[in-house]
């Protein structure tokens, strides 16, 4: 999703909470999940790296990235939030990192370059403080379909309503939808509907399915395990997004239909995100000790 260099103000955002990337409902659900899951030596080395003791140490801090790309210290990272996959959706969905990855970096890149920083005891602790910032934020974002789109600018360029309101289907993807969904969008909203899907994760509907989750997960290759999550992730803009590609949402009203498909898959993908986060910073916590 490469968004034209614009200042914020000038962005068209329809509605101000969680403008941008899953809305800061759905970063800080993916948080909360991860929190619900993590082992305690996680917890403690990451409640040390983020210096916050409390139960919303990862929450705090889950859509912190999604200010710092607008600023002039953190523009650098604003092409870290996505990969470009130039694929032919519906006809044809896929991610291939030599074609998609660009110049300046994206969200495969980005989640390798931050692992093996958080790996890394030598770095400063202000340093290390903003890998796991990233970290946390990036692998949210790489479950939201759109950002392992490339067509339309990840369908910020897509113009439909949602409930009577003009937006684009990015932004209904990142917020509209999930807002929605859970009628809010408060830290209280996201620490509810973690509470739901973790819930769901350990005795529901997602039980059978958690350990396929976790398949694959290589922290010596955060490479191959990213990007097999942006696979799943773009396949969705095949199937759900855009099923029959963009004149099929293009001016359309998504709150009804389209919206009763694409939120089982947002919940799902939001559910992945967090119990993947919490077993990806388990795993960085136990490397860093082993090095120790
Ligand atoms: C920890 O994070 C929470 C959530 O952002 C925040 O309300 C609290 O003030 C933080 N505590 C410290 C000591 O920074
Ligand atoms: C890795 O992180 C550093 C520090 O934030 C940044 O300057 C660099 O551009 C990043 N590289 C990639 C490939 O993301
Ligand atoms: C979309 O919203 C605009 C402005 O509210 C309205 O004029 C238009 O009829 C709506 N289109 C559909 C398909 O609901
Ligand atoms: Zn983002």
């Amino acid at each position: 999703m490469k968004l034209p260099n614009l200042t914020p103000a000038l962005l068209l955002l329809p509605s101000i909470p969680g403008a941008y990337c899953w809305g800061a409902l759905g970063h800080q659900t993916v948080a909360y999940i991860a929190t619900n899951f993590v082992q305690a030596d996680t917890q403690t080395f990451f409640q040390g790296i983020l210096n916050n003791k409390t139960s919303s140490y990862l929450a705090g801090v889950a859509s912190w990235a999604d200010s710092f790309r607008y600023t002039s210290a953190g523009r650098f990272s604003a092409p870290f939030h996505y990969i470009d996959a130039e694929d032919n959706p519906p006809a044809s969905c896929g991610v291939r990192y030599a074609r998609d990855c660009g110049e300046a970096g994206c969200i495969v890149a980005a989640i390798q370059n931050y692992t093996t920083q958080l790996l890394d005891p030598s770095l400063d602790a202000a340093s290390l403080k903003m890998a796991a910032k990233f970290i946390i934020h990036f692998v949210g974002d790489i479950h939201q379909p759109l950002h392992v789109e490339n067509l339309n600018m990840g369908g910020n360029g897509i113009h439909v309503n949602f409930s009577g309101t003009p937006t684009n289907l990015h932004h209904v993807w990142d917020t509209a939808i999930p807002e929605k969904l859970i009628g809010g969008y408060s830290l209280a909203d996201a620490y509810k509907w973690a509470d739901t899907l973790s819930t769901s994760i350990r005795s529901g509907a997602y039980k059978p399915l958690a350990s396929e989750w976790l398949k694959g997960l290589d922290l010596s290759d955060p490479v191959a395990t990213s990007l097999a999550w942006a696979e799943e992730s773009n396949a969705y803009v095949c199937t759900t997004v855009l099923p029959n590609g963009v004149a099929g949402v293009q001016s359309q009203e998504l709150s009804g239909a389209y919206y009763e498909t694409a939120a089982p898959v947002i919940q799902l993908q939001i559910a992945r995100a967090g119990y993947r986060l919490a077993r990806w910073l388990d795993l960085i916590a136990a490397g860093v000790k082993t090095d120790l």
